[in-house]
């Protein structure tokens, strides 16, 4: 951008929120760093709201307050960072912040789409699935079930088929022996009504020679616990940031970004942002092109390059001490099937270094809290299967998730996955939170000790959106210290 221009569009901003601008005001304003002129106009105009016209004087207030604050910020957060040092060294290393990715596919997808790897994929997802089931459960393999008299057993298997007559259910099972059905009834069925095609699960009953008559439905689920303790920081999440679409809603951005950087009138909001450590975005950083049809009309930036140098750009607003973790979603570029890696290096190395790339899903660890990363494309399959979800309850979709201890339980319905000689997408160890998005609504829960969270969106309601009478829920952040939840509403 040519100076000139710069020194228009300060007029403009200034004429947008009612006030004129002397040139000495301008010139100082055009020395800054560009991405963070909206934020110094805002201010200067809320200082000023008696003011017919702003003078340089008006402007090196800001600038010098804006300072201090930083400043202040900078101080507090490294005796914050002193107080939870564990060793010096890692300190002096990285800020006091350690993390660790567990489970990504990032750098190891082999899959080939031969049907040996699917046999494959569906062994692993019914291995792993059976192991956590066989902790509570003694099964019997399905084959042998043809050579046993009538008597009660537990078998363990993969839901092939679901089928309702009036008074039951048939839940036809299948292991890697063989193939029975079901029959659930009474209070039974309407647990049996909500179970997914391929998802894993146990089964006791009354084996009568023919059919196995269930008595209890065993899901993989995740064990209590109700322990809840403050980590000493925490993390902020957020989802579905939309870089690019001409719905972004870049002053709720702008407004958050403002909270991150303490920049608070309100003295509880400057202690709640310094405490944040991470901030975790669960996909769908930019709007992308060709994702659907007509989508070109929605579109600010039409170029994926470009969109990810506004996304950058827009992080990097972000202050550089907090790790901002950032995870793909369907309108990223990488490939559509989950699991999906993390941003390729070209799109990767425009955003600044306090930004760590990851796959999605992905099961990462941060200063030891364990936090399940996944996009949430499943949810849009949960709430068309099972009735009592609703978009306005994406939390409730989500503690399904946890309960099936899968995060994509059916093959072959909207979202798409690869087979992967092992399944990534079991959730296999038990993470303090699970945060997901892509559905555009927000909703948190505590589902046996895990945090549950989807986060909504920085995008207003698409065109797309108002056909499918989909109503979204931006700007709103979660903010979780391991004991307390704070929900900040940055949209107005
Ligand atoms: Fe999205």
């Amino acid at each position: 951008m040519v100076i000139k221009d710069v020194a228009k569009l300060i007029v403009k901003k200034f004429a947008f929120e009612g006030f004129n601008v002397h040139p000495s005001a301008i010139e100082l304003l055009k020395t800054m760093d560009p991405s963070e002129l909206d934020s110094v106009i805002k201010s200067i105009c809320k200082n000023c709201s008696s003011s017919f016209i702003i003078t340089a004087e008006d402007v090196k207030k800001v600038l010098e307050s804006r300072l201090e604050i930083r400043n202040h910020s900078n101080v507090k957060k490294t005796e914050y960072s002193n107080k939870n040092k564990i060793e010096p060294k890692i300190k002096n290393q990285s800020n006091n912040q350690k993390i660790q990715v567990i489970k990504d596919v990032s750098g190891n997808s082999c899959c080939q789409g031969k049907i040996e790897d699917f046999v494959a994929y569906f062994n692993s997802r019914y291995d792993k699935l059976a192991t956590i089931l066989k902790k509570r459960i003694n099964p019997v393999p399905i084959s042998a079930l043809r050579k046993l008299k009538s008597q009660n057993v537990e078998v363990i298997g993969m839901v092939n088929d679901v089928r309702e007559t009036n008074n039951s259910c048939i839940v036809e099972l299948e292991d890697k022996t063989g193939l029975v059905c079901a029959i659930a009834s009474g209070k039974l069925k309407d647990c049996a009504t909500e179970l997914l095609g391929d998802e894993v699960i146990a089964v006791s009953g009354l084996w009568n020679g023919r059919y196995l008559i269930a008595d209890r439905i065993v899901f993989p689920d995740v064990p209590i616990n109700g322990n809840k303790k403050d980590w000493g920081f925490s993390i902020a999440f957020i989802s579905d940031t939309h870089f690019g679409s001409n719905t972004f809603m870049g002053e709720a951005w702008q407004r958050f970004v403002n909270f991150m950087n303490c920049e608070v009138s309100d003295e509880r909001f400057e202690k709640i942002a310094e405490s944040i450590k991470y901030v975790i975005i669960a996909g769908d950083i930019v709007d992308g092109v060709g994702i659907y049809p007509g989508q070109e009309n929605e579109l600010e930036i039409t170029d994926i390059y470009e969109q990810y140098e506004f996304a950058a750009e827009q992080i990097e607003k972000i202050p550089s001490e907090v790790k901002v973790i950032i995870s793909p979603g369907n309108h990223d570029a990488v490939r559509q099937a989950e699991p999906q890696p993390k941003l390729p290096d070209e799109f990767a190395s425009l955003f600044p270094k306090n930004v760590i790339h990851v796959g999605n899903p992905a099961l990462i660890t941060l200063d030891g809290v364990k936090v399940q990363i996944y996009h949430g494309r499943s949810i849009d399959d949960l709430i068309t299967d099972i009735p009592r979800l609703s978009y306005e309850k994406p939390e409730e979709a989500l503690i399904e998730l946890l309960k099936r201890r899968h995060l994509s339980p059916q093959y072959g319905k909207k979202s798409p996955i690869a087979p992967e000689k092992e399944d990534y997408l079991v959730i296999e160890e038990v993470p303090d939170v699970l945060h997901s998005g892509h559905v555009h609504t927000f909703g948190t829960a505590f589902y046996r000790g895990v945090f549950v969270v989807n986060s909504s969106t920085w995008q207003s309601q698409t065109e797309f959106q108002k056909k499918m009478n989909l109503n979204p829920m931006p700007g709103i952040v979660a903010v979780y210290n391991g004991k307390n939840v704070v929900k900040l509403r940055f949209a107005r």
